[in-house]
């Protein structure tokens, strides 16, 4: 199998026909196709609600008022143009790894090497800090059930006045066990929980506006002006990031070419319309100086707004369940983009083995839980919330640019799903997408720079001493 002629060095190319190639040679002993399309938008649901519209949303109402709800929307804008450009790219190059894949067959092995280097902190990262939101819940959820909870020391990380956070630790071994059994059995799982938390979403919305809704709660609408709106849309983001998992199961769907624009585009659909309502639902049924900051912001719209005493512990068991699919959801994903970059030869391969008895990338997911559970025991959720969300932003920045590149290299590309108004002589969607992403970014703060170009430089540093080295492609193009 010949590489890619076209570039050399670090932008080499992976051809999509080859990409498609390996994945098909290494099918014998790989993933198992078990998926259809409403397991993949579950997939996407899954991935999607959780943490963001549960917890988050209180921080995004201390910063912007009532008008967190043009943040929902601004936010949701931005993701939809990356949703169509991931559609186009997941229909086109229906293989494992998402962006990472994408890039390779796009903008060359450094760019993707970097990218899937990324990713590991919107995928990896993140679902440490939405294990440590878990953990919270769970105490709220014992506290308001049963009258009980479990000692500060074990159930929070060092900064906030713990030691160890064991719930947290807890969920991240339980979702890996999952995980390792099957690829069924976990869509299965999902589906369930799908359904879980959209119905207490569905109760959540009805209650408000039927019983506590008042015009007179969204005035001052946006009491931090138009900076502050803006400046929550780039936190709520976090509310929206998983619809992309929808393609990292590309290689376990029956229909690829046809199921993931499908999922993507209706996951990412779904979620913003229920976003959408919610937060009008809690911002117009409790005044939004009530509910600033609050860590359970839906429970107290409830309690205090709609006087249901026992909602306290219907949104905490809501919140853990909704938490629990984002978390299944997105480790998945966190293997499948590892295992695309240890099939590359990007990392080291042996952690790429399929296990012959459950036909999941056991060895993969066992030791991603290790280092998942040894950050969801120390870092508390708010610290690295925008770090996930500049990462994430930056893979969608890339995804728009990839699929512009594309249609420039390969123009002939079956595309089974096409970006809209595709044949207009500039792309205009995918520009307007990296326009927004790019202002989203710059409307977080410095700290998360930072941390992020810190993050990038030990990419490089990797690519350079470890990944060039033991590229297959690069292999291929030597000898
Ligand atoms: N969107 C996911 C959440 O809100 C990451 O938990």
């Amino acid at each position: 199998m010949g590489a890619s002629r076209r570039s050399s060095g670090l932008f080499a190319v992976k051809d999509h026909e080859r990409l498609v190639a390996d994945t098909k040679a290494s099918e014998e002993g790989g993933l198992k196709r078990a998926v259809g399309a409403l397991d993949l938008t579950a997939l996407g649901v899954g991935a999607v609600i959780g943490t963001g519209i549960f917890v988050i949303i209180g921080e995004g109402i201390g910063m912007a008022g009532p008008s967190v709800v043009l943040s929902f929307i601004l936010a949701a804008v931005t993701c939809v143009f990356s949703a169509l450009c991931y559609a186009e790219l997941a229909s086109s190059i229906p293989v494992s790894g998402s962006a990472y894949t994408y890039a390779y067959a796009t903008l060359g092995e450094l760019v993707a090497w970097i990218i899937g280097w990324d990713l590991i902190l919107e995928y990896g990262v993140s679902v440490a800090g939405v294990a440590v939101a878990w953990g919270g819940n769970l105490n709220a959820f014992l506290d308001s059930t049963f009258g009980f909870a479990l000692p500060e020391a074990i159930a929070n990380p060092p900064e906030e006045g713990g030691k160890f956070n064991l719930p947290a630790v807890a969920i991240v071994a339980a979702v890996a066990f999952l995980l390792v059994r099957g690829v069924r059995e976990t869509a299965k799982a999902n589906f369930i929980m799908v359904f879980i938390k959209l119905a207490i979403l569905a109760f959540f919305i009805i209650v408000a506006f039927a019983t506590a809704f008042s015009t007179d709660n969204l005035s001052p609408f946006a009491p931090s002006g138009f900076d502050g709106m803006v400046n929550a849309a780039a936190l709520i983001f976090f509310a929206y990031i998983g619809f992309d998992a929808v393609s990292t199961g590309a290689e376990e769907a029956r229909e690829p070419k046809r199921d993931l624009p499908i999922a993507i585009i209706g996951s990412l659909a779904l979620c913003t319309v229920v976003y959408i309502l919610v937060s009008i639902a809690a911002v117009g049924s409790l005044p939004a100086d009530q509910l600033k900051g609050s860590e359970a912001p839906l429970a107290k719209v409830l309690d205090e707004g709609a006087g249901i005493t026992w909602a306290a512990s219907l949104l905490a068991f809501g919140a853990l369940i909704a938490i629990t699919s984002v978390m299944i959801t997105i480790l998945y994903g966190q293997t499948r983009i590892l295992f695309a970059m240890a099939r590359d030869g990007l990392m080291p391969r042996g952690i790429a083995r399929v296990s012959p008895r459950t036909g999941t990338p056991a060895r993969l997911t066992i030791g991603l839980a290790f280092f998942i559970g040894a950050l969801a025991a120390f870092v508390p959720l708010k610290e690295i919330t925008e770090l996930v969300n500049i990462g994430t932003l930056f893979a969608f920045l890339l995804v728009n640019i990839g699929v512009v590149v594309l249609r420039v290299t390969h123009p002939d590309m079956e595309r089974p799903f096409k970006v809209p108004l595709a044949n207009l002589p500039v792309p205009l969607f995918p520009i307007i997408g990296s326009i927004l992403i790019v202002y989203l970014m710059t409307r977080l703060p410095g700290t998360t720079w930072w941390r992020f170009g810190i993050w990038l430089a030990l990419g490089f540093a990797i690519y350079f001493f470890y990944g060039r080295n033991h590229s297959l492609l690069q292999r291929a193009k030597r000898s």
